[in-house]
């Protein structure tokens, strides 16, 4: 059976409290049971973490090969912008990995239009709410079979 680990980046714990405008009244919870039936359906194991830390990001990213991960699904949230640790593990782990955004990334501030994630992932979906984790899970699990 395919393994997946869903990655949540920082503040993505607030989602439904957070900026409702942007990112909608979804909860973290709600995006993790939807991947989590998505996954039983397709035959697939969804692992979930979510993180306010980079460092703890890059290291469940590295030790991802370690623990039997086929494919990552990443929404890296703030860190899209900022963070050549997470692109660098990414590129280093060994295992192909699926960005993810709620909201479209390039239709909003200039700095979010940048992702450092982006060129090291094998693909981007951006701007679809709760629909971007389960077109990235699809991806992930083509991803994972390969
Ligand atoms: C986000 C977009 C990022 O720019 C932002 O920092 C987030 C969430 C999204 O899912 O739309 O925290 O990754």
């Amino acid at each position: 059976m395919p393994k997946i680990l869903v990655i949540h980046g920082p503040n993505l714990n607030l989602l439904g409290a957070r900026e409702i405008d942007v990112y909608g009244k979804i909860t973290i919870d709600e995006i993790n049971g939807a991947l989590k039936k998505s996954g039983k359906e397709k035959d697939a194991d969804i692992e979930i973490m979510q993180s306010n830390h980079e460092g703890e990001i890059v290291d469940v990213i590295g030790k991802a090969k370690k623990n039997k991960i086929n494919a990552i699904l990443i929404n890296p949230a703030a860190y899209t912008h900022t963070s050549v640790a997470i692109r660098d593990a990414i590129a280093a782990c060994g295992v192909p990995a699926v960005e993810v955004h709620i909201s479209n990334i390039y239709a909003r501030e200039e700095f979010r239009h940048t992702s450092l994630i982006a060129p090291v992932a094998k693909g981007q979906v951006s701007g679809f709410g709760k629909t971007s984790y389960l077109l990235g899970l699809e991806a992930a699990i083509e991803l994972a079979k390969k």
